[in-house]
């Protein structure tokens, strides 16, 4: 089928005088409330915790953005009864309602998007812009699954003369949600309201660095009419209450974003059956990617040079979707890798909220040093082409570009998620095809080429859930570039795309003879 119809929210144009003074003026909004306590929301009420924890600005960790209080396991029992307790209204809510909800959240989403970048900048280290994108994501996750659901509750009919058949869909249960912290609006948002427009009670777990935007999240949910104990925030250590409601025999889906490690973890103990559990667990589960670029010697350098440089350091590299490794024809390697280290050495590294800056810190001080352990690595494996100096105070890590890099190497083979890059020289196309497809991994991956054969081998070979010809690997837009890998990358069908919702709906056919 065709989608042409989809209207994706737009991004700010920060080119605009009023845009830039909204965007100051929202940050005049966040800044004193910096600080304050979010209480998780369990059935309706805000609730204390016995246990705390701080989130900070990664650009000033010293700067605290939140208090977030977090769920002990009787608070998770309770959430989920509450769930439970509220699902019978919520299935059968009709859609039109269920949608409106999401509709609702969409517009006062828009009506804050200034604010609620600057809370993604601030809490994730995310520059500008890209947080606002981030928003323009999230809006379009709630418009977007609003308009799918309606299509699907128009189910379909088989009727032949004397019996109809009509196919239609119910929700399945109470729904985990555990969200990722590097698109802490947007994914924790897709996958929150898929959930909820399909008819699930949902509880929202968010990754902990990311704890108060999605503390945001809950209040537009709520302010849009959620009913309560269909939605619930959550927040609670993974390895605690996040694997007690995973384990739970009254939960029936679990959608998961993050690493391949938990990915694995959450999809062997969903696979458990528990006593007293009636059903089997369904598991959404979008994990990693060891993302590759090929340039061809016909590819416009201008074009790949840009479109590696922004996949590759956009975020600092903590997108799945980055590209972690550039394949490049023999005859343009040199002149590929000079114009790579030039063009990267020109990027503003700096704190997240300075307009200037193109790439902020990292997520926090355990990533800060397991990248470094990576580079640390890289300096064995291969030539180090470029490592940019980075501000002290921080969770720094400056742009890094290794060059001449076997194939096998740990940092061709391994998930870093940061901003380091592995350039291989490959003799033919034959042979980037084949580097490019040698991982285990298979999300995004692109190809620069001007050569209609090229770029037709690529569309047939090239092994990724995602590919981009002659544009950058990341940003992919809802129901225009459907999200999603397979191999390790994960399980589940793509996000923003028609199959999405099917995932937390039950199909039933009702056949009646007349
Ligand atoms: N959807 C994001 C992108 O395309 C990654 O999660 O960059």
């Amino acid at each position: 089928g065709t989608n042409g119809a989809f209207p994706n929210a737009a991004d700010t144009d920060y080119a605009e005088i009023e845009a830039r003074a909204r965007s100051q003026q929202a940050y005049a909004t966040v800044r004193p409330q910096l600080g304050k306590t979010y209480l998780p929301l369990i059935n309706g009420e805000y609730v204390n915790t016995a246990e705390t924890v701080d989130s900070v600005n990664p650009s000033n960790p010293s700067e605290i953005i939140g208090k977030v209080g977090l769920i002990s396991i009787e608070q998770a029992e309770q959430a989920i009864q509450a769930a439970k307790a509220a699902f019978p209204g919520w299935r059968k809510t009709p859609v039109r309602q269920r949608a409106g909800v999401l509709r609702k959240a969409a517009d006062l989403m828009e009506l804050r998007r200034a604010e609620l970048s600057a809370w993604v900048v601030l809490e994730v280290g995310k520059a500008v812009r890209e947080a606002d994108g981030e928003v323009s994501e999230a809006i379009d996750f709630c418009r977007y699954y609003a308009d799918e659901m309606e299509r699907l509750d128009e189910g379909y009919k088989y009727d032949i003369a004397g019996e109809t058949n009509r196919y239609i869909y119910q929700p399945r249960g109470v729904t985990v949600v555990i969200s990722p912290w590097n698109f802490p609006i947007a994914i924790a948002t897709g996958m929150a309201v898929a959930a909820l427009v399909t008819g699930n009670c949902t509880l929202l777990k968010p990754a902990e660095t990311s704890s108060v935007i999605a503390a945001k999240i809950t209040e537009i949910l709520v302010e849009a009419g959620i009913p309560k104990g269909v939605f619930q925030y959550v927040p609670g250590r993974g390895s605690q209450a996040g694997a007690y409601m995973v384990k739970h025999p009254d939960v029936h889906l679990i959608a998961f974003t993050g690493s391949q490690e938990v990915g694995c973890r959450i999809y062997a103990d969903a696979a458990i059956l528990q006593p007293g559990q009636k059903h089997l667990k369904r598991v959404i589960a979008e994990m990693g990617g060891k993302n590759g670029i090929i340039v061809d010697e016909s590819a416009d350098l201008d074009q790949a040079v840009a479109g590696v440089v922004y996949s590759a350091f956009g975020y600092s590299g903590q997108k799945c979707s980055a590209c972690s490794r550039v394949i490049v024809l023999e005859p343009v390697y040199e002149a590929f890798v000079a114009r790579l280290v030039e063009a990267t050495r020109s990027l503003n590294v700096g704190e997240a909220h300075l307009p200037s800056t193109q790439v902020g810190p990292v997520i926090d001080a355990t990533a800060q040093a397991r990248i470094r352990d990576y580079i640390e690595k890289g300096r064995a494996e291969a030539k180090l082409a470029l490592e940019m100096p980075s501000p002290d105070n921080g969770y720094f890590v400056g742009p890094t570009i290794f060059t001449e890099v076997p194939p096998e190497a740990t940092i061709v083979q391994e998930e870093i998620f940061g901003p380091v890059v592995a350039v291989m020289r490959v003799k033919n196309f034959q042979e980037a095809i084949a580097v490019a497809n040698n991982t285990n991994f298979a999300l995004t991956g692109g190809l620069y080429s001007r050569t209609p054969s090229h770029i037709e081998q690529a569309q047939a070979e090239f092994e990724v859930g995602n590919l981009y010809i002659n544009r950058g690997i990341t940003g992919a837009i809802v129901s225009r570039q459907p999200f999603g890998g397979f191999k390790l990358s994960g399980v589940g069908s793509k996000a923003g795309g028609p199959d999405y919702l099917l995932q937390f709906l039950e199909p039933r056919v009702i056949t009646e003879n007349i």
